[in-house]
């Protein structure tokens, strides 16, 4: 085990620790104590450091499991990796596509150098305590059958979160932002790789806000929410990604089968734009109108205008803002 794992171990528990007690159990000098905690504090993580007494994370650490999870979900060995440090896991699955490399089919990480959201925007990583998920899924099909794709796991994510114990205030802002009372909890990036006699490897990346500390506030600049602030307890990561996991592998199943319909009711009940007045923003132009829900084989936004004529939208590169 290196030696930033072994001081992480050791400041999981929340409490403080001398730097004289972590120099002895590490077997280095303060000096480099000091090198490691910086390293922290470059993964984002707030490490209170309290003269003459030490070093401590406030409410401590629950590192992900990868034995734990993958024994839960009954996965065949090697088909989950979790890794400390990844520059993105949608990065990284998609490059292990591209080479034909061997890859794990799910992948988690504690932390992302250069995390990625929807329309090449970043997204925020603090080290342990958020999911960056990606899960590698072979499609047997047509292109177009997935276009409706990413709202299915927009649902499968709020069911997840559902089932965790989130049972108000969820909601979908089309195509795949996951909402609690309007304030944004999780997000979804959903890429394609190669093309084989109608075979795609997809690459389905998630990420859920763990805990909102202030640096991460900042970092994201708009208005975000996080599982510890709901529930008013600490984010039980390994507990959560057993319920994804399992609930994911389970609805792409249903997704090759018969697409986007399985899934539409819930999408619906979970619809926070449903028949409210909504800008689509579309580059430099903004379209305005009445949103009335998603088209039920693609997933395209029904936007009904003034002269009451509904028209389709599909995601790409479309925003979609509610009136605050
Ligand atoms: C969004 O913009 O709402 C989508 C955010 C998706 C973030 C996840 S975190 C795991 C995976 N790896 C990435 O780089 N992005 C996705």
């Amino acid at each position: 085990m290196s030696n930033i794992k072994k001081l992480l171990k050791i400041l999981s528990d929340g409490k403080c620790h001398s730097g004289a007690a972590i120099g002895k159990k590490l077997g280095v000098t303060r000096a480099a104590i000091w090198k490691l905690i910086q390293q922290l504090k470059a993964w984002n993580i707030e490490v209170e450091a309290k003269t003459n007494q030490g070093y401590s994370i406030s409410g401590g650490m629950d590192l992900l499991d990868e034995k734990k999870i993958a024994e839960a979900c009954s996965l065949p060995k090697d088909a989950l990796k979790v890794y400390d440090e990844c520059v993105s896991t949608n990065t990284f699955l998609l490059e292990r596509v591209r080479e034909g490399k061997k890859m794990p089919r799910y992948c988690l990480a504690e932390y992302q150098s250069h995390g990625r959201g929807r329309l090449g925007r970043e997204w925020f990583s603090a080290y342990g305590k958020n999911i960056y998920f990606s899960m590698a899924w072979t499609f047997h099909g047509d292109l177009s059958q997935l276009a409706g794709l990413s709202l299915a796991v927009a649902v499968v994510v709020a069911r997840a979160l559902n089932a965790y114990g989130i049972k108000e205030g969820l909601g979908l802002k089309w195509p795949n932002d996951v909402q609690w009372r309007g304030k944004k909890l999780a997000g979804i990036l959903i890429e394609l790789q190669g093309e084989s006699h109608h075979q795609y490897e997809v690459i389905i990346g998630v990420g859920i806000n763990g805990e909102s500390s202030e640096t991460m506030r900042k970092a994201v600049g708009q208005s975000i929410t996080s599982i510890d602030e709901i529930t008013h307890q600490p984010f039980e990561r390994n507990h959560f990604m057993v319920l994804l996991i399992q609930s994911l592998t389970e609805s792409l199943q249903k997704f090759q089968q018969s697409g986007l319909k399985t899934f539409l009711k819930d999408w619906e009940s979970f619809d926070v734009a449903l028949h409210k007045k909504v800008k689509l923003i579309l580059g430099e132009q903004t379209i305005e109108g009445v949103c009335r829900g998603v088209d039920s084989v693609r997933g395209a936004l029904l936007l009904e205008d003034t002269r009451g004529k509904v028209c389709d939208y599909s995601a790409g590169e479309i925003s979609l803002r509610l009136p605050c």
